[in-house]
């Protein structure tokens, strides 16, 4: 799948997993996240999972020269719902506030919208990750709600948003584009 002048989505091969593995053991990354660092044994683990999922898209983020930059998922797809779970990450930090992620993202959305023919896609930001939320507002995102969770390797309090987009609402931004 080719997005827009600068990157490309392919599904997710286990040539792939070296460098997620690096991204999973990125304190700086995993707290944008809301996550834990992953030892590489667990991330092998987490990426054997996705590759195998039947409720789940994982595809790599890949720039035109054929680096990966990040990877995005579709996951928790609930086929009878059509709800599904969003998941992304710019891994490089040279390639994040490019733009690149409101394109991947809906990139993603019309794979969600178009090909599996889902109802609503949903994810869950951190409320300080302000590049995020601006990122999926852009999308079409709207904001539900917020909830206090514990997250982190120190199970510290931390707000968190959760965001929606309807079909109806990604086929009006189609057509109004
Ligand atoms: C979240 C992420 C996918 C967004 O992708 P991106 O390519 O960086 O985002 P974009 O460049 O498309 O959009 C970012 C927007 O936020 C704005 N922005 C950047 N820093 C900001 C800040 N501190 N406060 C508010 N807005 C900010 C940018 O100006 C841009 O908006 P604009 O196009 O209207 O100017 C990427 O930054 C990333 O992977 N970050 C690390 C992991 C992460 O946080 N994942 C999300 C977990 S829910």
């Amino acid at each position: 799948m080719c997005d827009g002048e600068s990157v490309l989505l392919r599904p997710m091969t286990e040539r792939d997993l070296g460098t997620m593995a690096r991204w999973d053991a990125d304190q700086e990354l995993t707290n944008l996240m809301g996550g834990v660092v992953r030892c590489e044994d667990e991330s092998r683990a987490r990426f054997a999972k996705l590759l195998g999922d039947r409720n789940s898209v994982t595809m790599a983020v890949l720039t035109q020269g054929g680096l990966l930059i990040g990877d995005i998922e579709l996951t928790e797809i609930a086929w009878r719902s059509g709800d599904a779970e969003l998941v992304v990450r710019i891994g490089d930090p040279a390639y994040r506030g490019r733009g690149i992620g409101a394109r991947i993202v809906s990139s993603m959305l019309t794979v969600a919208f178009e090909q599996l023919n889902l109802a609503r896609v949903y994810l869950r930001v951190c409320a300080d990750n302000h590049r995020a939320i601006r990122c999926y507002h852009k999308c079409g995102f709207r904001r539900e709600g917020v909830v206090r969770r514990n997250l982190g390797p120190n199970d510290d309090a931390r707000m968190v948003v959760l965001m929606t987009i309807l079909r109806s609402d990604f086929i009006r931004m189609e057509a109004a584009s």
